[in-house]
Parts: C-alpha cells; sequence; structure tokens
C-alpha cells in the first residue's frame, strides 16, 4: 500500500487510536450517465493516497486495454467493478468504496445514472448523510438531476453539494458555474436542504477534488474532499430514541433471556427504562451483551443481545425502544411510495410490506397522485410505473410499530415485495398513520357462518373459475350449478358479465379496473360464502396476485380455484360472443389473450383441459372433486 502514516511507524497505537476516533461519514455521488461520478470516485481515491498498489498496476493495465483516457489512468475503472459493466459503458449497481483520510473515514455509494436504475440510488441514499450530485457544467440542470435531488431529499438527505464537474471543457467560466448555482437553488427551495454546497470541478483532471484549484481563482468555496472532511453530521441517528427490533430471542439456558438485534438508531444504557412495541410492557435494562463481553452504553449499529429486569413476553419481531419515546403503530397510512419495477403499482393489488422488524400484507386503497419531478406538481394517476414517485394510502394487514420517516430513516421506512416474485418493488416512506373512522368497529354477529352453514346442512366454499373469455366458464359453471340444486344444496353464480352490469358497471378492462374488479368480486363473494352458500366465481380473472389475494380472503378451506383451461386458438375459434374478431380488427382494446395477458394458474385444485372433456362432463369432474373432499357430505366443518 503506497499510504504511509508517519504514525505507523513511530507510534502504532497512537494511530491505531486516531484511527479507530475518527468519525464517518457516509455520503452518495449521484449523477446522469458520463457526468462523471466513477472518475470523481476514483480521483478522491487516488489522490487520497489510498490504492493498493497492485490495484493500480492491474488498473494501469486495464487503462491502456479498455479505458477512455488513452494513456492516462482511467479512474472510473477504479470503481465501475464488474466486467460486465465495464464493457456496457455503464455502471448498474450500488458500488460501496471505503476510504479514510487523515481527518475522517468515508463510506461512498455510487450509483448509476441511467434511468432504470434509481432503485440502487434510493437504495444508496437511504444510509446517506451527504449527497453528492454531479453536473456536466456543459448542460446545466436536467432532469436526471432534479429526480436525483428529489430523490436523495425524499431519502431523508439533508447536506447536498452540488459537484458541478467538467469545468475544464468551459474554461472554469464562472458565469455558467453561477447560472447553474441559480437555476438548482431555485428548483430545490422546497426540498428541505439544510444546506446546499456548490463547488466547480474537474473530476477527470482533479481541480477542487483535493485541493484547490489555479484555473478557477474566482471560486472561495472548499475543495470537495475538504468539505466531506468537514461537514457536520454527527448528531444523526445517535441523537433519537432508542430503537431495537428484536431479531431473536437468546435462551440457551433457563437462567438467561436475552433479546438479539442490531440497534436501528440511539443509544442505551444499563438502567434504562425500556418498552416493548406490540405489547406495551416495560422494563429497564439489566445487561448489554456482546462477543466482547458486557458494555454499560451501546448505539446505533451496535449488534448487541439486551436482558431485562423483568421477565416479559418479547418475540422476534417486537421493537424494543427507550421507555420515554414509545413507538405508535397503526394500520393505515399516508406513505410516499418509489415504484421500482417494470410492472406498475396497482391499488387494491395486495404486496408484501416488509418494516425493519416485520412483514404484513398491505395494499394501496388509494394512489392520491403521482409527483411531476420538474415543477413537483401533484398529477392524478391510476397506477405508478417505473421510477415514479407517488403519494398513497396503505391498508395493512395487521398494526405495525413505526416512526414517520421524517423522524427516523430506519423506523419509518418499508420495502415493497410482489408475492408471485419475490422482488422488491418499491420502497415507501411513512408520512403519518391514518386512523380508521372510530364509529366504523366489525360487528361480531350471534349467527355466524358455522350456524348458517349447519342449517343448510353444507359445507360453503368458493369456487374460483379462472380462464379466457370464451373457454367456458359460464357454460360449466351453469351445468355445475344445476346439479348441485338437484342435490339439495344452495348456491349462488357471480359472473363476469352480469356483474359488469351492475355493481362493477364503472369498471372497464384496464389492468387497474380489472384489479379493482376482482377485488370486489372477492369481497362479495366471501360475503356470500359467510352466508353459508356454494358459491361460483366466473371471472377471467387473469391476475395471480388477485387470484391469490381472494384465496387468502377465504382461506385455503373455503378456496378451490379451477382453471378452465383453452388454448386462445380454440376459445377464438369459437367466438361465441364475437368478441375476438372485433378485438382483432381492433375495434375492442385490452382484449385478455390479444393485447392484455393472461397467467396461468400454477396450482389449481381442478383444471380443465376443455378440449379433452365436454362441458357435461367437466362439471361431472368438478362435483366429483367436492364429493371426495367432503363438500357435499352434509355439515362437517
Ligand atoms: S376480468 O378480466 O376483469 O376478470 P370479467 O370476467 O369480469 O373480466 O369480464 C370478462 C367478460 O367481459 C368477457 O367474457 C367478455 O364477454 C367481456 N369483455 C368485454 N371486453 C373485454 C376485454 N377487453 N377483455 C376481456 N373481456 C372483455
Amino acid at each position: 500500500m503506497s499510504y504511509r502514516d508517519d504514525l505507523i511507524e513511530t507510534d502504532i497505537s497512537a494511530y491505531l487510536n486516531a484511527q479507530e476516533n475518527k468519525s464517518f461519514l457516509r455520503f452518495i455521488t449521484c449523477g446522469s450517465v458520463d457526468d462523471g461520478k466513477s472518475t470523481l470516485i476514483g480521483r478522491l481515491l487516488y489522490d487520497s493516497k489510498l490504492i493498493y498498489e497492485d490495484q493500480l498496476v492491474s488498473i494501469k493495465k486495464e487503462s491502456k486495454k479498455s479505458g477512455t483516457q488513452g494513456d492516462a489512468v482511467d479512474l472510473a475503472l477504479l470503481v465501475d467493478g464488474l466486467a460486465a459493466e465495464r464493457e456496457q459503458g455503464i455502471t448498474i449497481d450500488v458500488a460501496y468504496q471505503f476510504f479514510s483520510t487523515n481527518k475522517r473515514k468515508f463510506i461512498v455509494a455510487d450509483t448509476p445514472g441511467h434511468v432504470q436504475y434509481t432503485r440502487n440510488m434510493a437504495t444508496g441514499a437511504s444510509t446517506s448523510d451527504v449527497a453528492v450530485l454531479l453536473i456536466d457544467a456543459r448542460y446545466g440542470v436536467q432532469e436526471q438531476s432534479r429526480r436525483h435531488a428529489y430523490i436523495v431529499s425524499l431519502l431523508g438527505v439533508k447536506q447536498v453539494v452540488v459537484a458541478i464537474n467538467k469545468m475544464d471543457l468551459i474554461d472554469f467560466d464562472q458565469s455558467i458555474f453561477n447560472t447553474i448555482e441559480v437555476n438548482f437553488r431555485k428548483f430545490a427551495k422546497n426540498l428541505g436542504f439544510s444546506d446546499i454546497t456548490f463547488i466547480p470541478i474537474s473530476a477527470l483532471e482533479g481541480d477542487n477534488v483535493i485541493t484547490l484549484s489555479d484555473r478557477s481563482r474566482w471560486y472561495k468555496g472548499p475543495s470537495l474532499l475538504h468539505f466531506l472532511e468537514h461537514v457536520d453530521v454527527e448528531k444523526n441517528t445517535l441523537e433519537l430514541p432508542f430503537r431495537f427490533p428484536v431479531q431473536w430471542v437468546n435462551r440457551p439456558n433457563l437462567d438467561f433471556r436475552g433479546f438479539s438485534g442490531t440497534i436501528a438508531s440511539g443509544v442505551i444504557n444499563l438502567g434504562d427504562s425500556i418498552i416493548v412495541s406490540s405489547s406495551g410492557k416495560r422494563s429497564n435494562v439489566k445487561e448489554i451483551v456482546t462477543h466482547a463481553g458486557n458494555l454499560k452504553t451501546a448505539r446505533e449499529g451496535m449488534a448487541i443481545t439486551l436482558t431485562l429486569k423483568d421477565q416479559i413476553d418479547i418475540s422476534r419481531g417486537d421493537i424494543i425502544s427507550s421507555g420515554n419515546s414509545p413507538m405508535a403503530q397503526a394500520d393505515q397510512f399516508q406513505a410516499h411510495i418509489l415504484w421500482m419495477n417494470e410492472k406498475e403499482l396497482f391499488p387494491g393489488r395486495q404486496y408484501l410490506l416488509k418494516t425493519a422488524n416485520n412483514t404484513v400484507l398491505a395494499s394501496v386503497s388509494n394512489l392520491k397522485y403521482k409527483i411531476d419531478i420538474n415543477d413537483f406538481s401533484e398529477v392524478a394517476v391510476k397506477t405508478l410505473a417505473l421510477n415514479e414517485i407517488g403519494v398513497a394510502t396503505l391498508v395493512l394487514s395487521a398494526p405495525i410499530a413505526f416512526d414517520a420517516y421524517s423522524d427516523n430513516r430506519k423506523t419509518g421506512s418499508l420495502i415493497i415485495i410482489d408475492r408471485q416474485t419475490n422482488e422488491t418493488v418499491g420502497v415507501g416512506m411513512l408520512d403519518f398513520a391514518l386512523r380508521r373512522a372510530s364509529n366504523v368497529v366489525w360487528q361480531e354477529l350471534e349467527v355466524n357462518k358455522l350456524i348458517r352453514a349447519k342449517q343448510k346442512n353444507q359445507n360453503p366454499a368458493l369456487l374460483w373459475f379462472t380462464g379466457l373469455s370464451g373457454s367456458g366458464k359460464s357454460t360449466i359453471a351453469n351445468l355445475l350449478e344445476k346439479r348441485l340444486l338437484d342435490l339439495n344444496r344452495h348456491t349462488y353464480i357471480l359472473d363476469g358479465d352480469n356483474l359488469r352490469h351492475g355493481l362493477n358497471r364503472d369498471l372497464g378492462f384496464t389492468k387497474v379496473d380489472r384489479v379493482e374488479n376482482i377485488r370486489r368480486v372477492s369481497e362479495v363473494a366471501s360475503l356470500m360464502v359467510d352466508a353459508g352458500l356454494i358459491t361460483i366465481a366466473s371471472f377471467i380473472s387473469p391476475y395471480k396476485a388477485e387470484r391469490q389475494m381472494a384465496r387468502n380472503l377465504l382461506g385455503d378451506k373455503f378456496f378451490i380455484e379451477i382453471f378452465i383451461n383453452t388454448p386462445l386458438d380454440v376459445a377464438e375459434s369459437r367466438d361465441v360472443k364475437g368478441l375476438y374478431a372485433k378485438a382483432r380488427a381492433g375495434e375492442i382494446k385490452n382484449f385478455t389473450g390479444i393485447d392484455s395477458e393472461y397467467e396461468n394458474p400454477e396450482n389449481p385444485e381442478i383444471e380443465i383441459d376443455t378440449t379433452k372433456v365436454s362441458a357435461n362432463q367437466a362439471s361431472e369432474i368438478i362435483l366429483s372433486y367436492l364429493k371426495d373432499n367432503g363438500y357435499l357430505s352434509g355439515y362437517n366443518l
């Protein structure tokens, strides 16, 4: 390593001590593709002489091969780690770099500027104290610069450096620098930054990065490194209330019961009073146990095990908080959502929502608006698309302990996960809890589902028919209902076309409308099953997510998914209602199978191949399933 600190040779323990006590700064760099982020970080690493010699040798070789700087070292190669990225010429993931100077230690998140990689930016920003936004001096404030500034502000970064790069290409023209500063300040005035510092730089040639440059004598501020070394961010999360999500309960023997996890925010001391999120139970800290022995005090980021003075019930997923600032609990929120998936966010669809300590089911009950990045205006929308930011009401399946994101970035944030693919599709920042109207409470009725079922001497269930238009759902459902009626069963059919004449009259066939259609139908069907009826629902219901939602609402025991499997060409050749012909002619839009997708069920309880069996046979197959599984043998719930 070429870095030599004199102390290493003269007084190793003083050196280590100084290293240990240096403060930490996490920052993020963002900018559009080619704004020079990687070059800038490379420059910081290179000039602060922290590059391993051998790394340097390989980069020198690499620079000759693939660098963009002729024989000079291409500093971007230091940062753009992956070979694949190098070939594409863009950075595609968050690359964390660690470096240190005599004053401070740094972790920098280098995030891609390519538009679809906003998610990585959000990931990097959520843990950063400072954001360095790069702007190409030749182009000024671009839409992407605005988006990045907005996202870092949304993610709670308060200190921003606007590094106006490539000043060498505009001869260090002060007036251009000033114009960019004025424009940026104007647009950012409501973003809640506590401080914005503008620095004219050339990442490539090193001006004002580590030391001030002779080429911009008009500039009186600090160099970038000087700024990063001195910016005051110490207050940060240590001043926040103590929050400790319990990852596991450590019980090696009967005498020891500890709660283990990593402190999300704040500080805890022996004897401090604590409160447990879900139960509201209180106690005091008896011990703070770590691998390195017991401590008197512990703070944010440390992995510890707490023991308490009293025996109280605490389990994985609870949050232990400081006794004088308990967390609130709620199951409805207003939140800002940043959507990160090609598949849009649909109100009404169920997603998994993961917070610091918990995972629950949730859906957006009201998408209020999306934010236009150019002027921050609120735009009415039905869905949120990739990279869009919106404000929505979230309804959760169970209450969670939370803080507002503006109070605590760790306990006020959440990620949204697609239930089918398990991908992270969005991030959310909780604004505040919404109270359910207190006059709407669940009314426990004395006559319930079981009593109604018993009276009818049957086991109610929801038979969910799914399949393409013209697949034969309604025909088979109709035959089946007649057979059930013959057997003295109490039934009801909910049919797509019929409900769209009344309850769902306001809905069309866009994705959003179909999601809402199935959400309503599931609720109605659930009431019918509650009434004790064998209920048949016959809907295209093209999306797995909504069929899964219906299943969850009813519970496995009451839900039977029946896939009426008719290939598109067969359904189209039958074309009972003449709709396929119209769809092909372009007269009907969003027609399932033509220009709107259908997701096949993966594990339906029953699958009917209508190219092999007749409608009559199909209804007999379903009837046998019901018989074999005890649904028709009188009441036996
Ligand atoms: S779903 O997709 O939302 O589940 P649903 O089952 O309620 O659809 O309604 C489907 C019926 O509406 C079809 O059987 C067909 O008769 C009619 N229809 C009219 N336009 C369309 C369309 N664009 N796509 C599919 N079905 C349509």
